[in-house]
């Protein structure tokens, strides 16, 4: 088979490596990827949402399968683009229809699913200009602290986290007047839920499921989960909190009404369905939908799954996930990021990165925001490097991952060193 990836994150690194290694592979190409995916597969410089330069490539070099990373493509309807036309109806794309991408693209129609199909998450009001008087009351109605959330996607900071009223009150004003441009034009204000988080990954055809491997991310970019939020400085799989009872629930209570409400909704979604979640007073409930693999819960979801990727890939596109096998590897696997200096703010790119072959056979080096320069790696992005390991416990896998992360360096390196720490 040859498969076309898009994307070029740590998350797109992860993923190519595991399709990688399955024997249906013929040739693996990532769009626009980056200096890791190249190990593995070739990249073509293509961006992900520029869709008919994607047509012309599939088509020139006879595409059998595209598997989309990122959900910007999916919210801009890369599914429905191939499903509509004559010439690529028959190449199945691995994502939703730009109506189920919704589910992470409008958190205003996310809550409205979840509330049609009784999933438990926070109550919320949705407000725009037009009712804001109802969105004072609203917030008068709550406990402090007050969340307030940009509708559209807003690139991970479409979420504040406030501790006063007066300033809720006055950065709900803030959003609605543009301060996250036409995704804030609609604001979800939500009943702020205490408790612990993990992300569940489904993949579905559409009328069966599978679970990957739960892991944990850690968002905040200093130490104890402090600081300002991130894409995500690490992650670990499994979660001890994430038990078989935990599991149960979250099968009955969400997964399983998602995947039925799709389908009894007419909802297009053969992909993946991201939970992120929270265990309040031990019981199962939703933060946030997304519509594709998280980042960079996938640099260790990947490890630890066994079975042939492509397998279940092929499930989701033929319809018949059900008699597809997820085995998985019963080791842990965790990953640790080094970003830039500065990050999640101002960073600088450009820096010359070494050490990556010095790290140990343990540890599995992925790419995140890196390109190659000649025979150099320069640092890309904020998020650089993701260094993944197993271990016989998350003790021993992170042991083998800080090790890695420090001896890989570019300048103004930083990295958490306290990843798994609360579990
Ligand atoms: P989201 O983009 O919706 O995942 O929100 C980003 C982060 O904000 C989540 O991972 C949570 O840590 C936090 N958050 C979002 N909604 C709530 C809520 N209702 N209660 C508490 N924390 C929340
Ligand atoms: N790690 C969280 C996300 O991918 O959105």
């Amino acid at each position: 088979m040859k498969l076309l990836l898009l994307g070029s994150g740590g998350r797109e690194h992860a993923l190519a490596w595991k399709i990688a290694q399955s024997p249906k592979i013929e040739k693996l190409f990532i769009a626009p990827g980056n200096a890791g995916t190249e190990l593995v597969g070739e990249n073509v410089s293509i961006s992900a949402t520029d869709f008919p330069a994607i047509k012309s490539f599939v088509l020139d070099k006879g595409i059998d399968m595209v598997v989309v990373g990122p959900e910007d493509p999916l919210v801009k309807g890369v599914y429905d683009f191939f499903n509509t036309d004559t010439s690529l109806k028959h190449i199945p794309v691995i994502g939703p229809s730009k109506e189920g991408a919704q589910l992470e693209g409008s958190k205003d129609f996310a809550k409205a699913f979840m509330m049609r199909h009784h999933i438990p998450t926070a109550g919320y009001k949705s407000i725009t200009a037009n009712n804001l008087e109802e969105g004072y009351a609203f917030l008068d109605s709550l406990q402090p602290p007050y969340v307030l959330k940009a509708d559209g996607l807003a690139a991970g900071k479409g979420v504040l986290i406030i501790d006063t009223k007066e300033e809720a009150k006055k950065e709900l004003a803030d959003m609605l007047g543009g301060m996250f441009g036409d995704a804030s034009k609609t604001v979800v204000i939500e009943e702020f839920l205490d408790g612990i988080e993990c992300s569940v990954f489904v993949m579905t055809d559409g009328n069966d499921y599978k679970v990957l491997p739960v892991a944990k991310d850690y968002k905040r970019i200093g130490e104890g989960n402090t600081g300002l939020n991130t894409g995500g400085m690490g992650a670990v799989s499994p979660v001890s909190f994430a038990d078989e009872a935990f599991m149960q629930k979250v099968d009955e209570r969400i997964i399983r009404p998602t995947v039925e409400g799709l389908k009894a909704e007419g909802i297009d979604y053969k992909g993946f369905i991201f939970l992120g979640l929270i265990r309040v007073n031990g019981e199962p409930m939703v933060i946030e939908y997304n519509c594709r693999m998280g980042d960079p819960e996938t640099e260790a979801v990947m490890l630890r799954v066994e079975s042939d990727f492509v397998e279940l890939l092929e499930g989701i596109a033929e319809g018949n996930l059900a008699s597809r096998i997820l085995t998985e590897d019963s080791r842990s696997a965790v990953t640790v990021m080094l970003v830039s200096g500065g990050y999640p703010e101002a960073y600088e790119k450009g820096k010359v990165i070494t050490g990556i072959d010095a790290v140990s056979k343990d540890s599995i080096v992925f790419h995140a925001g890196t390109k190659k320069d000649n025979d150099r790696i320069l640092t890309n992005g904020g998020r650089v490097i993701a260094v993944s390991s197993y271990g016989r416990d998350k003790e021993e896998a992170l042991a083998h991952s800080f090790a890695g992360a420090k001896k890989i360096d570019f300048d103004k390196k930083y990295f958490r060193s306290d990843i798994g720490f609360d579990l």
